[in-house]
């Protein structure tokens, strides 16, 4: 498969798209996103679960009718854009490599395969060209809290950075957002509801990430991606990296309170002008209106938003900065990347 000069990119323009995962969350955005920045479409096919084979989305003033994954799915599609879950990506992405299409996966399925390219392209577009096939976007609460640390980290490197998550409940996929809405009305109307998606009662409440917990680590999935993650995307392994996620009753975008503590000085303002002229960032640090970073403000959005960039008191020696991060993980997080790297292999 492509590894030099041109041969990474896409083997035609404009390409024939599979979305896997189209009826989801993310798949949802992919739709837009591609339609927002007039993505070249010469067609486009849509997949998810037996369950929604013969539904229709629109695209482009068109309806198009999802279809089941079967073997033959991926002949004559260039660019397959995943948003499944890792069993799907796992299964199918190497169908889809072997019919000719590279894949942009969403799920965590090869994100820490060395083969893989684990992209944002804001820090480490340069990856892209060195795919087997495969290139895997990160998960969504890393991109939205190290995007901002990247400049940074370029000018004074991160030794450590404790992060501590503010998780939408879309972050979980349609079902969990629609959960969260019942909840609230059932609350709200003084009636019970039993949460069948989600561990916990999620409305007017908040729980620690519904991922696994490693016995040894005491973290959960959530934690240990953010950690793995940003050390192959920042292509820093010894990086310390502290990290809580939890899950509030937000619908959409994920928040992240983040401190750094770097190797030489650094100074808020020199912070906040590195991150001001960073690609995919935006400040928004007004202490007088105290309006910060928020994820209403965040959702709908490219730019992940910046605030409360601050010393870190407990750090006398002024290498060390706490900050505020809103970043809509729908798109930013996820579709919108993927439809960034995708961009990156047009031919
Ligand atoms: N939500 C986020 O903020 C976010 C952010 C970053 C990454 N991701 C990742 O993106 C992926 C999708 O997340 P989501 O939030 O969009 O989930 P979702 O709303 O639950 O959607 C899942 C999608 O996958 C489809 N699907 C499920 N099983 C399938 C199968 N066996 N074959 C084909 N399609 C299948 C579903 O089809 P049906 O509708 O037919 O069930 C649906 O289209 C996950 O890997 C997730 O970790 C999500």
């Amino acid at each position: 498969m492509p590894t030099q000069d041109t041969a990474y990119r896409l083997r035609q323009s404009p390409p024939t798209i599979g979305i896997v995962g189209a009826t989801g969350a993310v798949g949802g955005e992919l739709l837009s996103i591609l339609s927002e920045r007039d993505f070249p479409v010469r067609e486009l096919r849509l997949f998810a679960s037996p369950r929604s084979a013969g539904k229709t989305l629109p695209f482009h003033g068109h309806d198009i009718g999802v279809e089941a994954l079967r073997g033959d799915s991926f002949n004559g599609v260039d660019l397959a854009l995943f948003s499944a879950g890792s069993g799907t990506a796992r299964e199918w992405a190497p169908v889809a490599v072997r019919a000719g299409a590279i894949v942009v996966d969403n799920s965590s399925a090869f994100r820490m395969n060395p083969a893989a390219p684990l992209v944002v392209p804001e820090i480490n577009a340069a990856e892209i060209v060195r795919h087997d096939g495969i290139l895997s976007v990160p998960n969504c609460a890393a991109i939205i809290a190290i995007t901002p640390l990247w400049p940074l980290h370029r000018r004074n490197r991160i030794r450590r950075m404790i992060v501590s998550t503010y998780q939408a409940a879309s972050g979980g996929g349609a079902a969990a957002l629609a959960e969260l809405i019942a909840a609230t009305r059932a609350h709200l109307a003084g009636d019970s509801h039993a949460p069948r998606v989600l561990p916990h009662p999620y409305a007017f409440n908040l729980f620690s990430h519904d991922t696994p917990i490693d016995p040894t680590t005491g973290h959960n999935d959530e934690e240990t991606k953010v950690i793995n993650e940003t050390r192959k995307i920042f292509g820093d392994p010894d990086i310390r990296i502290g990290v809580t996620c939890v899950c509030v009753p937000v619908q959409r975008a994920h928040s992240a309170a983040v401190t750094i503590e770097c190797e030489r000085r650094i100074d808020p303002d020199e912070a906040r002008a590195l991150i001001a002229a960073a690609p995919g960032c935006r400040i928004v640090d007004d202490p007088i209106a105290n309006h910060f970073p928020m994820p209403n403000d965040a959702t709908g959005i490219d730019d992940i938003l910046v605030g409360r960039i601050r010393r870190d008191l407990s750090d006398p020696s002024g290498h060390s900065l706490s900050l505020f991060v809103a970043g809509d993980q729908l798109r930013k997080g996820a579709a919108l990347n993927a439809v960034q790297i995708a961009e990156h292999l047009l031919p």
